[in-house]
């Protein structure tokens, strides 16, 4: 892989193949990943045809191990410029309705998939000593709602997955951001039969409009990145809460209210 390299899964549908193609009029190359090749070959020569950049597809599904292996491999052998760990399911319903292998594959594709890409790839960003990482987690990392039982706990392991790591390369040239994007309209809902009774047609972004501005905040260095996050001191107080939160759950006493 080459240092123009970026690396997208999930990219043969809305919030991936955006990215694709965002990366693509910067110049960049790609490595296209999801299971339907017949969308990433005709994104691939979309994206060839319009802007002279190479595009390979790679038709793979994330929840067979074998697959995962091999791109794995490949990432940490020949590490790209970045690696955009976007592909997810969303799986929405009762766990009892939906049942326990359906959580399973979403498990994993947003957790087991996304942690060992994330640590094959940041395997061969130390070597290099650069790299970019990008994990797709989701506001519901903070909202976990009945019917997303499963996909709300995946995207907070992705979170925190996400911010652990950052800590943990804080003194090195490597890239770490996390992305929380709100409702986007793509396939994740539309595919579900979701309709405006679970989130209100005008909560939704276009995929598009959430990778503008996703890039713009890794632009900006930021790691967290909440693209429909206007109030910022909304934030800043989340993190001064959890500041104040560590400081009294290490007190290394039990609480009053459970004194016999
Ligand atoms: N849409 C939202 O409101 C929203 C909000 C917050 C976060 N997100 C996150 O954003 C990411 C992208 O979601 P999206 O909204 O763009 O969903 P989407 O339109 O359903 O696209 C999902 C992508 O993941 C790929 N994928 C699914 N299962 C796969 C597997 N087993 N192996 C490889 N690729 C697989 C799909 O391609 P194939 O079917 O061809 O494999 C598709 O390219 C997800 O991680 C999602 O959780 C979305």
């Amino acid at each position: 892989m080459s240092d123009n390299l970026c690396v997208v899964t999930g990219a043969s549908a809305g919030i991936g193949a955006a990215y694709a193609a965002r990366l693509a009029a910067r110049g960049r190359d790609l490595l296209l990943v999801a299971r339907r090749a017949d969308r990433l070959d005709a994104l691939a020569a979309r994206l060839k045809g319009e802007f002279g950049v190479a595009v390979e597809a790679l038709a793979a599904d994330l929840c067979d191990p074998a697959a995962l292996q091999a791109l794995a491999a490949r990432l940490e052998q020949a590490p790209p410029a970045m690696l955009v760990n976007n592909a997810g399911a969303g799986e929405f319903g009762p766990v009892a309705a939906r049942g326990a292998d359906v959580q399973q594959r979403l498990i994993d594709l947003n957790i087991v998939a996304l942690v060992r890409l994330s640590i094959a790839a940041l395997s061969g960003f130390s070597r290099l000593g650069r790299g970019a990482l990008v994990n797709m987690a989701s506001v519901v990392a903070f909202l976990p709602t009945g019917g997303s039982a499963s996909y709300a706990g995946s995207k907070a392991f992705v979170l925190n997955f996400t911010r652990a790591l950052q800590m943990e390369y804080m003194a090195s040239n490597i890239r770490i951001q996390a992305v929380l994007p709100g409702p986007i309209d793509t396939e994740l809902f539309r595919s579900q039969g979701m309709d405006a009774s679970f989130v209100p047609d005008s909560a939704f972004i276009s995929a598009e409009a959430l990778v503008d501005a996703a890039l713009a905040g890794f632009d900006a260095g930021e790691e967290i990145t909440m693209p429909t996050l206007v109030d910022e001191s909304i934030w800043a107080d989340m993190e001064t809460l959890r500041t104040r939160f560590a400081a009294d759950i290490f007190g290394g006493r039990v609480a009053p209210r459970y004194a016999r």
